[in-house]
Parts: structure tokens; sequence; C-alpha cells
């Protein structure tokens, strides 16, 4: 069974083309990064009117390079939500006109919980139950999965996003975005135990909090440069040294990594899952994977870097799993959902 993957939900165009669920023909992702890079961010009406010049384009090439033609696609799965609403809408109007006029089933897929099917496509398979953790620019999840289908939500963050808080901070140095490559990047150079910041322990629960962790940061760099809590993040970056700048993206990082792997340990300890994943754009970091690899006590295997940031194989891959369940969508009713709950 073939199935094309369409992703737009933030600021990658991408279309995927993948049979039986596992192989990935083709995987064809357009980002945005170079032009929201200039305003530190994703500029929501940027991001939609990118998304409108490039889709056509990319999902061309997805079945180009996949050597497929229409009449061999099986069914089309497009992210629904959650999202940038403007960005959503361009994947879920093309997905829907193609599949009422080509007349293909269409599939609406979660792209939250799609993150976590990325993990589907590589070799081995993981097996079930299986906990995953999901952390991205918009998102930071604790799931289980019983079957593919079949999942809920053990915990997620109460305020900021991981890959957010990553975001953020490197904002304050002013290093470039996406925060969460930047900081993977200078960390290494960094003494991770210069700066003591906070580990929030949300006690009892799998949830997490980065807006205390990313205060903290603020509040230490404002007294790194001698100034007070009213000093204006904007004055940061030009009067911090490189040494402060690399021991903070290393202290950061270790403090956020440990928060996230402390709470899928215990959530593995609680649930005793036959395999653990990572998922989303920050399980792109070595050193998250270096920190899970150590303290999960499962032989542990990662996807692809291209596979955990977001790509239209890991929206087929799940589709797969919606078509066999027979879980399609009227292209006449598809909603679009920019807070889709799990
Ligand atoms: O999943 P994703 O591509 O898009 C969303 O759904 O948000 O995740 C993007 C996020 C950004 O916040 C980025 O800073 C972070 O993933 N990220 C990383 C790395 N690569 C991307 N964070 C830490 N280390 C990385 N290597
Ligand atoms: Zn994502």
């Amino acid at each position: 069974m073939l199935i094309l993957g369409l992703e737009t939900s933030c600021d990658e165009t991408a279309a995927a083309v993948v049979k039986d669920g596992r192989h990935v023909l083709s995987n064809i992702v357009a980002s945005q990064i170079d032009i929201h890079a200039q305003y530190g961010g994703v500029v929501p009406e940027i991001a939609a009117r990118s998304h409108i010049e490039v889709i056509l384009p990319v999902i061309n090439e997805a079945l180009s390079t996949a050597g497929v033609t229409w009449d061999d696609i099986d069914g089309i799965a497009v992210t629904a939500g959650p999202g940038l609403f403007g960005s959503l809408l361009i994947g879920t109007l093309t997905a829907r006109t193609i599949a009422h006029i080509r007349h293909k089933p269409l599939y609406a897929v979660n792209h939250v919980v799609a993150h976590t099917f990325a993990n589907m496509l590589i070799d081995p398979q993981p097996e079930f139950p299986l906990l995953a953790l999901s952390v991205s620019g918009g998102h930071s999840h604790l799931l289980l999965f019983e079957s593919p289908l079949k999942y809920r939500l053990l915990g997620r963050t109460r305020d900021d996003a991981g890959g957010e808080a990553f975001d953020k901070v490197a904002k304050m140095m002013g290093l470039p975005y996406p925060g969460g490559v930047s900081i993977d990047k200078l960390a290494p150079e960094g003494d991770d135990r210069a700066y003591k910041l906070p580990i929030s322990r949300l006690d009892g629960t799998l949830d997490f909090s980065f807006s205390g962790l990313k205060t903290a940061v603020l509040r230490t760099l404002q007294t790194e440069i001698g100034g007070d809590f009213r000093t204006h993040s904007s004055e940061l970056p030009g009067r911090l040294t490189d040494t402060q700048i690399k021991n903070m993206a290393a202290s950061f990082q270790r403090t956020i990594y440990e928060t996230l792997v402390g709470q899928l340990l215990r959530a593995y300890n609680q649930y005793h899952p036959k395999s653990v994943v990572i998922a989303g754009g920050v399980s792109a970091s070595r050193r998250l994977r270096a920190e899970v690899s150590r303290q999960i006590p499962l032989e542990m295997n990662y996807a692809p870097m291209q596979l955990c940031t977001d790509n239209g194989a890991m929206i087929a891959a799940m589709g797969y799993e919606l078509a066999k369940a027979k879980l399609t969508t009227n292209p006449l009713e598809l909603k679009t959902d920019p807070s889709l709950a799990i």
C-alpha cells in the first residue's frame, strides 16, 4: 500500500511516499528556516504564504523521486492539527482537493502523535507497549502506545514546549533560530556545570514545566552582565562573552535533558513498556540520545535526523495505520484544528 503523506503544520512544507507504513520511497522537505531565521522565529503569515508557493512542486517531487504516479497512490494522509492555522489550512485544503478529484481515501493525522511514527520507519521496529517522549517546538508529551492507534497521554508540558525553551534561550544569547540546533552545536565547547539551573519537579505527575528554567536563565545572564531583573533581554547578546554563552548553552542543555529524561525514566518504571522511543525535533539532539541511552535500561534505537524534525514520512506512516483500520475522513468534511487534542 502506498500512502502520500503531507505535512504543513509549521514552517516545513513536506511530502513523502511510504510503502506499507515502513519503507520510505521519498521524503521531500522544503524548509523555511532561512526565511524565518531573520525574524528569530516563525512568522505565521509568512509561513502560510510560503506553503502555498511550494506545496505542489514538493508533492510532484515526492511522486517523481518515488518513481510513482497518482494511479499508484492508495491514499493521502495529511496533518489536520495541531499547528499554525494558516499553515495547516494549506496542507489540508490541498489534500482534500486532491483526494476529492482523484477519488483517493483521505486520512486525518494528529501531528504530535505522528512524530512517534518516525520510529516505525527504522529497523528494528519498536515493540508494543511503547513509551514515547515527543518534544518539539510546539509540544512536549509523554505517550503510551498499547498498539499503533491505541495510545494515551501520560504527561505534557504545563507551559513552554521543550523546543520552544531552546529557541527562546538561544534568542536571549543572540544565537540563530532554530535554537535547539545552535545550542546543540555550542554546548560541547562549554562547561555544563558552570551555571546551576533549577530542574522543575512536578512531583507525583509525569508533566513538564520549562518556564521557570527559562526565567532562571534570563536572571543568571542579567546578573552576568552586571544588570538586574529590569535589564531587557535584547541587551544581553552584545554584552555576553563567548565563554558565558558556551557555558550557558551547556548548562541549559544539561538541565533540560535531565528534566526530560528524568520524567521518561519515571514513566518507564511506572509502566514497564517493551520499548522506549524519542520523537520530535528535539530528539535529533545527540546529547539527548546519549542521556536516554544512559538512563533507560533497554536497547535504544533512534530515527535518522531528517525523520525527527517535521516531515511527510511520519504522517504517511500513521496514515497507513488509519488505512488498515479503515479510518478514512470525507474530504468535504475534514476539519483543520490548530489545537487538535491527542
Ligand atoms: O518537530 P519540529 O521540527 O517542529 C515542530 O513541530 O515544532 O521541532 C522543531 C524544534 C525547534 O524548537 C528546534 O529548536 C528543535 O526542534 N530542534 C532541536 C534540534 N534540532 C531541532 N533541539 C535540540 N537539538 C537539536 N539538534
Ligand atoms: Zn513537529
